[in-house]
């Protein structure tokens, strides 16, 4: 292999080597594209300031627009004969363009070529994030439409405790995944500044013209201290995994309720066929696998976070150990924002069976009601709860239909606010449509 950094005298270990490199261009494979992107946009730079000709910016640029090309066909493929991404670019650069090619590096270290296309990738991973969100949401509250007066038992310690419904329990998931979304906005918002221009974390004896790199790569603003830039890496993975977790844990709640209800000791919802799976030897059996593998998703992102809390513990600066933060990051979000795309389907397909749930509710689940509406009449509150605690099985004169129009306090059954909801949904502003 040849290294950019090779000098001919000293012969490389390629045992050595091969470890240093690790899975990296496997890796990079996913950020290669984000790559080829803020090297198009450094090119300009460096024609901006002089430092190339309009005819070098051109070769290059057209050189890349073929390379990007040759990458989404399939026919460049990053493999071990490159150290890296990097590298690799500034190899077929070279090869195909000769000496213009040997000048793509100037002025930039592997170091902020990292973190761009890193960045790159983070913020339309969470764009992705802010989508599913919201697709989510958006089944979530149609779902708690449908289901608005749908009587079901409210739990608390896992024993029946009031008259709910189906419609609080979806509005529930619905209002998580707005957060979630908002929180994913928030950390696009936050991550979305340029690193490219500090090169090893240092900064060049060149005027870069960073405030162009920036704009032609839509970041909001400069990632301005070369030092910060470095100490940012991985710190910024975080907080994009930290967003990732927050949705999926929201989705292994999901996937735990659906767990306990679609037990036949519940029986409150039945997953339609092409959700579950068949065992491979009881005949009888159809497994929610879905629901159980959506559910393990968050250990995924929670052993992502672990990993990088563990590598980040750094001195300032670029170090190699920061080469292993990409793993974590890459495959945390594959898996997630996979998980999140199998959601709106089961959510619109979650069906309940309303014989079940009402014959879950107990007369003795309206004794709350009952001491709520005696207070409400005058009687002190603690007075009423023991005349209620005392009256507890002739409490049946209510309907599951009655307690729920009665729940009028805001968000609760009687008094959804699903509107409220709709409109926060209506401000998100970064969202891919999921594919
Ligand atoms: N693969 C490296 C990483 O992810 C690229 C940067 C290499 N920089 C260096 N100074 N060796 O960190």
């Amino acid at each position: 292999m040849n290294y950019l950094w090779g000098n001919n005298t000293t012969d490389v270990d390629e045992r050595v080597m091969r470890f240093l490199a690790a899975d990296d261009v496997i890796l990079d494979r996913q950020l290669l594209h984000y790559d080829i992107q803020a090297t198009v946009a450094h090119v300009e730079g460096l024609a901006r300031i002089g430092l190339l000709s309009p005819a070098e910016q051109s070769d290059l640029c057209t050189g890349l627009d073929e390379l990007a090309r040759q990458v989404a066909d399939g026919k460049f493929v990053l493999d071990e004969r490159y150290e890296d991404g990097h590298s690799a670019i500034e190899a077929w650069l070279v090869e195909r363009l000769g000496e213009v090619g040997e000048k793509v590096h100037t002025g930039r270290s592997r170091n902020d070529q990292v973190l761009v296309a890193t960045r790159l990738f983070m913020r339309d991973a969470l764009e992705e994030l802010v989508g599913h969100c919201r697709v989510t949401a958006e089944a979530c509250l149609a779902q708690a439409r449908d289901y608005a007066h749908t009587p079901m038992p409210g739990y608390t310690h896992m024993q029946r405790a009031v008259v709910s419904s189906v419609g609080t329990w979806f509005a529930g998931f619905a209002e998580a995944f707005i957060d979630n979304a908002v929180l994913a906005e928030a950390s696009h918002n936050w991550i979305n500044a340029n690193p490219l221009g500090t090169a090893a974390g240092y900064g060049v004896n060149l005027l870069l013209d960073r405030d162009y790199t920036t704009s032609a790569l839509a970041f909001d603003r400069l990632q301005l201290n070369p030092v910060y830039t470095q100490n940012s890496r991985g710190k910024f993975e975080l907080q994009a995994l930290n967003s990732l977790g927050q949705a999926l844990l929201d989705v292994r709640r999901y996937a735990w309720d659906l767990s306990l209800f679609t037990s036949s000791e519940f029986g409150f919802v039945k997953l339609p066929e092409q959700l579950t799976t068949g065992s491979s030897i009881m005949p009888n059996k159809r497994n929610p696998d879905l629901i159980e593998l959506l559910r393990a998703t968050h250990g995924v992102v929670q052993g992502a976070i672990t990993e990088m809390h563990a590598v980040l513990s750094l001195p300032s600066g670029y170090h190699r150990d920061l080469q292993t933060t990409k793993g974590p990051l890459l495959r945390a979000f594959a898996r997630g924002l996979e998980a999140m795309s199998c959601m709106p389907a089961l959510i619109l397909s979650t069906s309940f069976n309303e014989e079940k749930l009402r014959g879950a509710i107990e007369p003795a689940m309206y004794a709350t009601d009952q001491a709520i509406e005696n207070a409400r009449q005058g009687m002190p509150f603690r007075q009423a709860y023991r005349a209620a605690k005392t009256d507890l099985v002739d409490t049946t004169e209510s309907t599951p239909e009655e307690s729920l129009t009665k729940k009028v306090s805001p968000g609760a059954a009687g008094n959804l606010c699903l509107e409220t909801l709709e409109q926060r949904l209506a401000k998100l502003t970064r969202a891919k449509v999921p594919k």
